[in-house]
């Protein structure tokens, strides 16, 4: 049997490369707002973080402040331009090793949930073509944003499963914090210093069937 039940795994990084389409949106954004040209080292302190948070850390950076009714309408541009850059990802943006891990991980009867903070996680998976091999996928509106832990607390739950039979993979620094929050076994994937994560690999091609085995055997 099984120790491990759901293995759940974030979207933009893991499944799929959004990075530069979301910062490219958020660059534009900035300089057509701003006239600031956004600097390249901010890119990874908006990854995994929601799009209100984002868009603080950024406005923050620059000591810019802003209504409400602005933000949204910033909100607003961006993610329009960010759905225009992803209008086109099909099934070759996949993440090279991602799909036969997934296909691997439900041949052992582990259950799979997307815990993306994206609120257009839906459409990529739709995009992506890989919406039927999700059993959950969270709604991460009216949940607190990585790192808190809330948005892999909420795929456990509606399994009604245990921190200790979840795994969850993550590219982000805030991803990676939130699974070890929700007391799940964290897997880092990227070139990211995510020294704080159970375990970390560059690439899923770096993780042998045995040794995910091995995990989720526990
Ligand atoms: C995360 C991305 O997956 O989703 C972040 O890493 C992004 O960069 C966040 O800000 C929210 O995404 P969206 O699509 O709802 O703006
Ligand atoms: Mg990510």
């Amino acid at each position: 049997m099984n120790r491990i039940k759901l293995a759940i795994f974030d979207l933009d990084g893991v499944i799929t490369s959004t990075t530069n389409e979301h910062f490219i949106a958020w660059s534009e954004l900035f300089k057509k707002n701003f006239g600031i040209d956004l600097s390249p080292e901010l890119e990874v302190r908006t990854r995994g973080v929601s799009r209100r948070d984002s868009l603080n850390v950024l406005l923050d950076h620059y000591d810019l402040a802003v209504d409400e009714k602005k933000l949204k309408a910033l909100m607003e541009e961006k993610n329009e331009h960010y759905r225009s850059l992803i209008e086109t990802f099909d099934a070759s943006d996949l993440m090279e090793g991602a799909l036969p891990l997934i296909e691997y991980l439900r041949e052992q009867g582990v259950l799979i949930a997307l815990g993306s903070a994206s609120r257009n996680a839906p459409m990529l998976l739709k995009n992506l073509g890989i919406e039927a091999f999700f059993d959950f996928v969270v709604d991460p509106a009216g949940k607190k944003g990585k790192p808190e832990p809330d948005i892999f607390l909420s795929a456990m739950r509606h399994f009604e499963l245990e921190a200790s039979e979840c795994i969850a993979f993550e590219d982000a620094v805030a991803g990676v914090e939130a699974i070890n929050r929700a007391g799940m076994f964290s897997i880092g994937v990227g070139d990211e210093d995510l020294s704080h994560a159970d375990l970390h690999i560059k690439t899923f091609k770096a993780l042998s069937l045995r040794k995910i085995k091995g995990i989720i055997q526990g």
